[in-house]
């Protein structure tokens, strides 16, 4: 069937969404998600955050939808016209979603060890306004310990259910999941009990914020000053391929591999991520793909390890015969001196 998604039609297989329809187009066309991860069965239809204009219902009911829907949980008709970003009211919308999913979310980013690959972060830079309308207290959480290397920081949660969904489909006896309802929801344990299984660390790589993080990791470096590399080992529970995170010589942090649409793509298991932290652990295949919007491909940690390249020391060379006093220390040179006071 035929689905036209910002002026740009393709032929998809029924029972496709408009989410799938879209990000077969590509990321220019497809519409944010929050909650949806196209891994995890019934994720989808919590954060409203891909909201799109369907301007004609299908090729037989021409009508236009009177609401924005969900593109991530509904289904294309043959001859679909939908709007994502050519529509400004699913932009004007998505600026109030932002405020929304903020409403309770604090600004901490500075100290979370999610920043630089958050996806509200990124959310709210994209789509949202660059002020705030609330002065209402946030609801505020201590942080929890969810077993010996998972860190809950409920005040982070966006109430996403993708770590509910992973831990009921990839692991035996799930033991935690949403609490009460409405402002009072939170993620918890039953009876604080920790979440204790060997694919138990995959809840932190599904998490979209900070609110669950690594605790073998925590405060050891910002993301973007770590440089990725795609690994495998062997092992008997999982599939061994993993991320490994490198800051200088040292394996920092293990995750498993992620899309482009920042999906895992390999559940890990707790042995993987948590205890193999030596390069001998690993057979290093090469640099992990990371796209190049992501602050993480600035690779600043890099930048001061590469020996410069040819050109560069050719420049620095110039710069020294000009007598030119810019900074230079990056290249690893000393200043020219003054003519004068050369000996
Ligand atoms: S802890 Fe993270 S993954 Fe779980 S519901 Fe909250 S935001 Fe979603
Ligand atoms: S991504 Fe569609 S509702 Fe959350």
């Amino acid at each position: 069937m035929k689905v036209t998604i910002d002026n740009i039609t393709l032929e998809v297989e029924p029972g496709t969404t408009i989410m799938q329809a879209a990000r077969m187009i590509g990321p220019e066309v497809a519409p944010p998600a929050m909650c949806y991860y196209e891994p995890l069965k019934g994720s989808g239809g919590k954060c409203r955050a891909c909201l799109v204009k369907v301007t004609a219902g299908s090729e037989k009911d021409p009508r236009p939808m009177p609401k924005l829907v969900p593109a991530c949980i509904t289904a294309v008709q043959d001859g679909m016209i939908v709007e994502n970003t050519v529509n400004e009211d699913v932009l004007e919308t998505r600026k109030g979603i932002v405020e929304f999913l903020l409403l309770n979310h604090p600004l901490d980013c500075p100290v979370c060890d999610q920043a630089g690959e958050c996806h509200l972060q990124d959310f709210s830079f994209e789509h949202g306004v660059s002020s705030t309308r609330t002065v209402e207290e946030r609801n505020t959480f201590e942080p929890t310990d969810l077993g010996p290397n998972i860190q809950l920081n409920m005040n982070r949660c966006i109430l996403c259910y993708r770590c509910v969904y992973t831990a009921d489909q990839i692991t035996d006896g799930r033991v935690h999941g949403v609490m009460h309802r409405g402002d009072h929801a939170e993620i918890s344990t039953y009876i604080e009990k920790a979440i204790d299984n060997d694919f138990s660390g995959n809840v932190i790589d599904v998490c979209p914020v900070g609110a669950l993080t690594d605790k073998t990791y925590r405060f050891k470096s910002r993301v973007w000053f770590s440089k990725p590399v795609d690994a495998h080992c062997e092992c008997e529970k999982c599939s061994g391929k993993a991320t490994i995170w490198y800051k200088g010589d040292e394996v920092i942090r293990v995750t498993g591999r992620k899309n482009m649409w920042g999906e895992v793509t390999d559940f890990i298991c707790n042995g993987c991520r948590f205890d193999k932290k030596k390069t001998a652990d690993w057979v290093i295949e090469g640099p992990t793909n990371v796209s190049r919007h992501s602050v993480i491909s600035a690779n600043k940690y890099g930048a001061n390890l590469i020996k410069p390249a040819f050109p560069v020391l050719q420049a620095a060379r110039d710069y020294k015969q000009i007598n030119d006093d810019r900074d230079r220390s990056f290249l690893g040179i000393q200043p020219a001196l003054p003519k004068s006071k050369k000996k």
